[in-house]
């Protein structure tokens, strides 16, 4: 079928919320289809030419944010935290990697969620899953659970105001690098953690000084004061990801303006299914999340329907199996997908295979989301195929979602911090942590 923008209404869909009025649907829709782009065509294509850097292992992908945003959590403290931690992490990344490395936060957009079971229960009330802020409300109630159009709209204009503060923060000064010990967030303070961070601000303050001497600078040099952060999100919620997408007037394609990069989750990348048909008709990079239950066959696929032409930095196929299944189930889907000389980028996504149940509270433990990490390096080192980026859930702050690391979240204080609204996200120094640990890897795996 000729792919149009709203052709992925004939194909089946899954993970689809039910409105219970077509016209006020109708009616919000045509609202955000008048509304201005979030991104910019030029802004994509650049980000797809960075991810085309990626796969031929010229630079290393960081992706990460909040596993769902909120319209509670919403205001600038947040947004500045996630920005410094994710510019924490890249630095330590770059530094270990000798390489660039692209930073794509799931952010200004990251409002639908997929979820496994329709209804919740909750003493012995069953009521509509919550499926995200973009669709339904949080509260265990009736009212808020209802499908809402509206909040399409509060979803949009929470993404514009985070993106232009994201600008801000880089290209306006929080991003230049003479301010690398600004960005520590330090809850720990003294901790190794932050004596590693310290020491390695200070080896690129030396090298700032010894660049300056040579006649290099933030003023001669833009990119030593301005970063590039783009924005992704899961292009769950078809709708609003149709009302969004526009005609480039420079080239005629369609791009899907809600984001510079969109995914396809676990649930919903069947090969026959709306969603994987609405991506194959926009030219933004895209990413596929790859279960346990994934063969090579699927991914090959997915790679012919998604990117017929084979374009370096246009499919990232984010592995997320599980740290007790990746060793098993990855070495026989890379040495089938070697043969196909296919053009991907390979990341890792360590936190959804590794989710386990505490008491009221979904959490996930550092070793194991350190171990799935060190095995997909092992194992994409020792296939001869490049570990070009990961995939986390984390935040800027000082939650307690997640247990272990050199943090000292346990089962028992989960419930101290426990902020999210869907899954447990890494806080700020657990994401440090384990930044540290990863340039490791990617020093070796850069050798
Ligand atoms: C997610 O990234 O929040 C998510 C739901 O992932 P997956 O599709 O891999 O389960
Ligand atoms: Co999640």
């Amino acid at each position: 079928m000729q792919w149009t923008r709203d052709s992925w209404r004939a194909y089946p869909i899954k993970q689809h919320p039910v409105y219970p009025c077509e016209n006020t649907l109708k009616e919000n829709l045509e609202r955000l289809e008048k509304l201005p782009p979030l991104v910019f065509a030029g802004e994509v294509r650049q980000l797809k030419k960075s991810l085309a850097k990626v796969a031929k292992k010229e630079a290393f992908l960081l992706q990460g944010g909040d596993c769902a945003e909120s319209f509670e959590n919403f205001g600038a403290n947040n947004i500045r935290d996630m920005f410094k931690i994710l510019l924490q992490m890249a630095i330590v990344l770059t530094f270990a990697g000798g390489c660039p490395v692209v930073k794509i936060g799931r952010i200004a957009g990251q409002f639908a969620k997929p979820r496994s079971a329709d209804y919740e229960e909750l003493n012995g009330v069953s009521l509509p899953s919550y499926r995200g802020d973009i669709i339904n409300g949080f509260e265990f109630s009736e009212k808020a659970r209802i499908a809402d159009p509206k909040r399409m709209l509060e979803a949009y204009y929470q993404s514009a105001t985070t993106l232009n503060l994201l600008r801000g923060f880089a290209k306006g000064g929080l991003a230049d690098l003479r301010e690398v010990q600004r960005w520590n967030l330090g809850f720990v303070k003294k901790s190794e953690l932050h004596k590693q961070y310290e020491d390695l601000s200070e080896k690129i303050s030396s090298a700032l000084a010894f660049m300056e001497a040579c006649g290099i600078n933030a003023n001669n040099t833009p990119n030593l004061r301005e970063v590039s952060l783009y924005t992704s999100h899961e292009a769950l919620l078809l709708p609003y990801e149709e009302a969004l997408t526009r005609v480039d007037s420079l080239s005629g394609d369609f791009y899907d303006c809600s984001a510079h990069m969109l995914w396809i989750g676990e649930r919903t990348r069947e090969i026959d299914g709306a969603h994987v048909h609405f991506l194959s008709g926009v030219k933004n990079p895209l990413g596929v999340k790859i279960g346990p239950s994934a063969k090579a066959q699927d991914i090959i696929r997915l790679s012919n329907k998604l990117n017929p032409n084979n374009e370096e930095g246009r499919l990232n196929i984010i592995i997320r199996m599980g740290a007790d299944k990746i060793a098993s189930n990855l070495p026989s889907i890379f040495k089938d997908l070697k043969k196909e000389g296919l053009d991907l980028i390979y990341s890792i996504d360590p936190m959804h295979g590794n989710t386990v149940k505490a008491g009221d509270f979904k959490t996930r433990e550092f070793d194991k989301i350190m171990q799935e990490v060190r095995y997909f390096f092992e194992v994409a080192i020792s296939e001869g195929v490049y570990p070009g980026g990961v995939h986390l859930e984390m935040t800027g702050q000082d939650v307690t979602e997640c247990t272990g690391g050199a943090s000292n979240v346990t089962m028992q204080n989960l419930q101290n911090r426990y902020e999210t609204q869907c899954d447990p996200r890494l806080n700020a120094d657990q994401a440090l942590e384990l930044a540290f640990l990863i340039a490791d890897l990617l020093k070796r795996a850069r050798k």
